[in-house]
C-alpha cells in the first residue's frame, strides 16, 4: 500500500537475498524507518518487541527468520546445521505466543527443509518457503478482501447512499500483514468499488496500535476518525455503527476469536446493539487443532511499562512519558477471547462463514 504515494510492503528480501527488511512500527506513524534485519536472533527480537506486529505478518516474519539462520549456519555440516536450525525455531516460536500464524510459518519451514537432503537444498528451501508464505498472504488478504467487499456492498444498498459506518479495533492493516491488510483490504476494496464509508478507528491501548491503522487509512485516501477505546458501545447504541470488523491472531476450531485486548467487549456492545460482528480471518490465522478458544488459546502477557507509560511526539521528537505514579503495579493482558455465538460471521479467503461452517468452509486449506 502507499506510504505518502510510494508503494511499500511491510517485508521483503534485500537485494543481496542476505537480509531482510521491514518497516519499524515503534516509530510510526510519526518516523518511516526501513531496519535492517541480518540474522534470525534480531528477527526474535523484531518479533518479540513488536518492531513488526499482526499475526499474518509475524508468520511471514518468522518465516524469514528460518532462511536467515539457514544462511548463518550453511557453512557447517548437516548435525550441526540441524541442531542450530532446531534451537533457532523454537527461539522463533517462544518470541510472541497467541498468533497461530507463526507456529503455521514455522511447521511449513520444517515441513520444506526435512524434504532436502543437503544443507544447500535446505538453504534454497527456506527461501522459497518464506517468499511463499509472503506472496499467499497478499494473495489471502485480496481474495479475502473482495469477499468482504460484497458484504459491505449489500450493507451499503440499505443506506440510501450515506457511508457506511465501520468499527474497527487494533490494527488488521496492510501493517499488520505482508499488504493489504485483513480488514482494511476489506475496506481498500470496498473503497475502491466506490462504495461510501467511514471508519471508526478505536485508539487501542496500550501500544496505540488505532495511530497505524488511523494513519494507513488516511495515506490510502480513507475517511476515518479516531475514538478512544471506551466509545464504542456509546456509538453502537445511537446507531453511528452499521459493522463492527475486527482482525485475528488465533481463531479455535469452534470459532471463538483470540484478537487484541478489548475486541470482546466490542462484541458484547455489538451484541446488545444487534451491530453485525465480522471477522476478517486468513486461513493461517484459524487454528482447527485448539477446539475451544477459551481457555485454551494462550493469551500473551507483556510487560507492564506498557500500560504505566505512553509514546508520543513533542518539542520534534519522540519520546516515551510516564503516566502512573511511580510504583503502581499494573496488568498487560494483550489480547482477549471472543466466543463464538458472539460472532455474525467470518470473512476468508474461501468466503464468508457463520460459526457452524466454519471448520468444514477452512478444512484442508491451511496449508496453501
Ligand atoms: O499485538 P499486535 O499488534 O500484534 O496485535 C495485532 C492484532 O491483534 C490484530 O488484530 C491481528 O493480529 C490481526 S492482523 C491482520
Amino acid at each position: 500500500m502507499l506510504i505518502d504515494g510510494k508503494r511499500f510492503r511491510s517485508i521483503w528480501l534485500a537485494d543481496d537475498a542476505r537480509s531482510v527488511l521491514i518497516i519499524d512500527q515503534r516509530r510510526l506513524p510519526f518516523t518511516v524507518e526501513v531496519e535492517t534485519i541480518r540474522s534470525c536472533r534480531q528477527m526474535v527480537t523484531a518479533i518479540r518487541d513488536m518492531h513488526l506486529r499482526g499475526a499474518p505478518l509475524i508468520g511471514a516474519a518468522a518465516a524469514y527468520g528460518v532462511y536467515l539462520v539457514c544462511l548463518e549456519l550453511a557453512d557447517l555440516g548437516s548435525a550441526a546445521f540441524e541442531k542450530g536450525l532446531q534451537r533457532a525455531i523454537a527461539e522463533l516460536n517462544a518470541s510472541r505466543p497467541t498468533a497461530v500464524n507463526l507456529r503455521w510459518a514455522l511447521e511449513r519451514q520444517r515441513t520444506a527443509l526435512a524434504a532436502c537432503a543437503s544443507v544447500k537444498d535446505k538453504v534454497g528451501a527456506a527461501r522459497r518457503t518464506a517468499d511463499a508464505v509472503a506472496e499467499e498472504d497478499v494473495a489471502i488478504c485480496a481474495r479475502l478482501g473482495r469477499h468482504g467487499a460484497d458484504l459491505l456492498a449489500e450493507m451499503s444498498a440499505g443506506l440510501g447512499g450515506r457511508p457506511i459506518n465501520v468499527l474497527t479495533h487494533c490494527n488488521a492493516g496492510w501493517l499488520a500483514t505482508v499488504d493489504l491488510g485483513t480488514v482494511t483490504s476489506v475496506i481498500y476494496e470496498a473503497a475502491g468499488r466506490g462504495i461510501p464509508l467511514h471508519v471508526w478507528v478505536d485508539e487501542t491501548r496500550p501500544r496505540n496500535q488505532g495511530a497505524l491503522t488511523s494513519w494507513e487509512l488516511g495515506q490510502n485516501g480513507v475517511d476515518n476518525t479516531v475514538i478512544c477505546d471506551n466509545a464504542g458501545g456509546h456509538l453502537m447504541q445511537h446507531g453511528m455503527v452499521d459493522v463492527v470488523i475486527v482482525g485475528t491472531d488465533r481463531t479455535a476450531r469452534n470459532g471463538d476469536v483470540a484478537n487484541k485486548i478489548g475486541t470482546y467487549l466490542k462484541a458484547l456492545a455489538a451484541h446488545d446493539t444487534r451491530v453485525p460482528f465480522y471477522v476478517a480471518l486468513p486461513s493461517p490465522s484459524f487454528d482447527p487443532d485448539t477446539p475451544v478458544g477459551v481457555g485454551l488459546i494462550p493469551i500473551e502477557e507483556r510487560d507492564s511499562r506498557e500500560v504505566l507509560t505512553v509514546r508520543g511526539y513533542g518539542d520534534g521528537h519522540e519520546r516515551t512519558v510516564q503516566l502512573f505514579a511511580d510504583g503502581t503495579t499494573a496488568a498487560n493482558y494483550a489480547f482477549d477471547v471472543t466466543p463464538a455465538r458472539f460472532v455474525t460471521g467470518y470473512i476468508t479467503e474461501h468466503g464468508v462463514f457463520g460459526p457452524d461452517t466454519l471448520a468444514p468452509g477452512l478444512a484442508g486449506s491451511r496449508h496453501g
